[in-house]
């Protein structure tokens, strides 16, 4: 049937469906795409713990006929075969783990786990049990190199989805608190949300860390980062706990980093308009261009914009990208699109060829 001029696809094809509806926002698509032909030039082994799952099952599929990952699945072999059948997804090429059919592999790991956490209240035995757990079972083939990238978080909440991560794979050398970025693709161009998922109220400290790995990762999308330090506040019109905080941030992250730009405290529409700073703070390095980088105080602010912008406003998000892991790892937002996986995938992928290059 045909509507107000433009040709619907059948229900059943809601992803398709869903794609065509995000593609008539005319957002800015090069971005992914660069970053899909990189993954393409090394496909590398991405596990998806969550695999009995129809739009994992899907995606796997894509980045395999794509050539931008080889998939490695955990689930019971028989499910993840039914829902192939039924979808008429073809599998070929993909490896299908069932970790509960597998008790030898399960005590290898729950070996590694144990030397690695037996000093953090872990037990041989609790070992063994978490790895009938796909999320652990999952982690611990990161840890050990037979996955190179770690896909989660379809279906269980980000907290309890990124903590066996955190137990076996923990962070980078030189980085205290991983966190979690967010690419804005609007007709205004791409902007970068951090930290969105992972800290709940960081600290000034750790606030530097949080820009210190944003910006490596703005430059991973090839853009030059230009960092706004967010508060209620304009460069000290409030004091208060909160905008000291962010002025803390701000001076030790611009110790730390010097050749960053970067400046704050400021608002958010501050921060996004070079004609404000110009007239109101000519003295800030972000007066010429106005910032594409925002810097949170906290979760709770972060997580809101990004998802009020998501629903409302006109602009596609790609991510959460999660920073400073020691190994790719990616969490999924719940309920993640097919299209949401096949673009953390290829991230995940570019990421493990380039993997901890210095902040
Ligand atoms: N970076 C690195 N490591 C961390 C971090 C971090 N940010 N937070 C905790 N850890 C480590 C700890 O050091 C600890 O390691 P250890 O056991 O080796 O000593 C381990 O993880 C567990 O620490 P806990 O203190 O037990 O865990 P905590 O209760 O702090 O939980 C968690 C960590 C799950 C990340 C928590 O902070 C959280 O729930 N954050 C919010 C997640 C969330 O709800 N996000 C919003 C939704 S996301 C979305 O919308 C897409």
């Amino acid at each position: 049937a045909m509507e107000s001029g433009s040709a619907r696809l059948p229900i059943t094809d809601w992803h398709a469906y869903e794609d065509e509806l995000r593609s008539r926002l005319g957002v800015n698509q090069k971005l992914m795409n660069r970053i899909t032909s990189r993954a393409r030039s090394a496909p590398k082994r991405v596990v998806y713990p969550e695999a009995d799952n129809y739009k994992i099952l899907k995606a796997a599929q894509i980045v395999h006929d794509e050539g931008i990952a080889v998939p490695i699945l955990l689930g019971n072999r028989e499910k993840i075969e039914q829902i192939a059948r039924q979808n008429s997804l073809d599998l070929e090429g993909c490896e299908i783990i069932d970790i509960l059919q597998d008790e030898a592999k399960r005590n290898e790991y729950a070996e590694v786990l144990f030397r690695k956490r037996q000093r953090k209240g872990i037990t041989l035995y609790e070992g063994k049990r978490l790895m009938r757990e796909r999320n652990y079972f999952g982690a611990v083939m990161l840890d050990t190199g037979e996955a190179d990238c770690y896909i989660t978080g379809l279906t269980k909440d980000y907290g309890r989805s990124i903590l066996p991560a955190l137990q076996i794979i923990g962070v980078e050398d030189g980085v205290q608190r991983a966190a979690g970025m967010y690419i804005v693709l609007h007709k205004k161009g791409p902007f970068f949300f951090s930290d969105t998922t992972v800290n709940i109220d960081p600290t000034a400290e750790q606030l530097v860390d949080i820009i210190g790995l944003t910006a490596r990762a703005v430059r991973f999308f090839d853009t030059e980062p230009r960092i706004a330090v967010l508060s209620y506040s304009n460069f000290g019109s409030n004091v208060g706990e909160l905008p000291d905080k962010m002025r803390r941030a701000t001076e030790l992250a611009k110790r730390r980093f010097p050749d960053l730009i970067l400046d704050g405290e400021m608002q958010a529409n501050t921060a996004l308009s070079p004609q404000l700073l110009r007239e109101h703070y000519p003295f800030s390095v972000l007066a010429e261009k106005g910032a594409n980088t925002l810097i949170f105080p906290g979760l709770t602010s972060g997580n809101i914009a990004y998802k009020v912008l998501q629903e409302i406003g006109g602009a596609e998000v790609i991510g959460p990208v999660l920073m400073g892991m020691r190994k790719p790892v990616h969490i999924l937002q719940l309920g993640a699109t097919v299209r949401d996986i096949v673009n953390m995938t290829a991230i995940a992928v570019v990421d493990a060829q380039t993997y901890n290059q210095p902040l």
